[in-house]
């Protein structure tokens, strides 16, 4: 448990180094995906205090400006699709967080599942298509 905390903290913090004052979403989401396995841990070891942190981080993550400038330009009206997949996935963190409170591990590895099926819904409908405008 002590080792694979220490990577994912290495992790998480390696790329919060990489990221200048204005938050790239690409670092962000590195830490996004750092902070979703430490989740998965605490689901293993029963430790809701490792969720609930991760929990927090994810649902108040600093907004990446610049780059979601450019996101709505080139989704244009498809930004509402962007936009509804990322409050579903906030929904569900939102719902891991309450179960992580009240110590219901199976709510919590429910809403876990559904907060990653909105993870990969975003990056299976516009992640290819982003990266072109937000890496040119
Ligand atoms: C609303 C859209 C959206 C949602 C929701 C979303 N992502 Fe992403 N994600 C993206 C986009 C766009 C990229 C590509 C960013 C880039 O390359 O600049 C990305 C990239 C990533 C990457 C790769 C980062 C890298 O180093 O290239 C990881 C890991 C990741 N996301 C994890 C997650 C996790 C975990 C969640 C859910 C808790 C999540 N994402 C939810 C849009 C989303």
């Amino acid at each position: 448990m002590k080792k694979m905390m220490l990577i994912l903290t290495l992790l998480i913090s390696t790329s919060a180094f990489a990221q200048e004052e204005e938050p790239r979403l690409q670092g962000l989401m590195a830490q996004m995906g750092g902070h979703s396995l430490i989740i998965l841990n605490g689901m293993f070891y029963d430790d809701f205090s490792v969720i609930e942190d991760s929990v927090a981080w994810i649902n108040n993550h600093p907004k990446p400006k610049a780059d979601f400038a450019i996101i709505k330009k080139e989704l244009g009206a498809e930004i509402k699709l962007f936009k509804e997949i990322d409050d579903a996935a906030h929904n569900a963190a939102n719902a891991i967080g309450v179960a992580a409170q009240e110590q219901d591990m199976l709510e919590v590895s429910k809403q876990y599942g559904v907060m990653v099926q909105s993870c990969t819904q975003c990056h299976e409908t516009f992640r290819e298509r982003l990266r072109a405008v937000l890496h040119p």
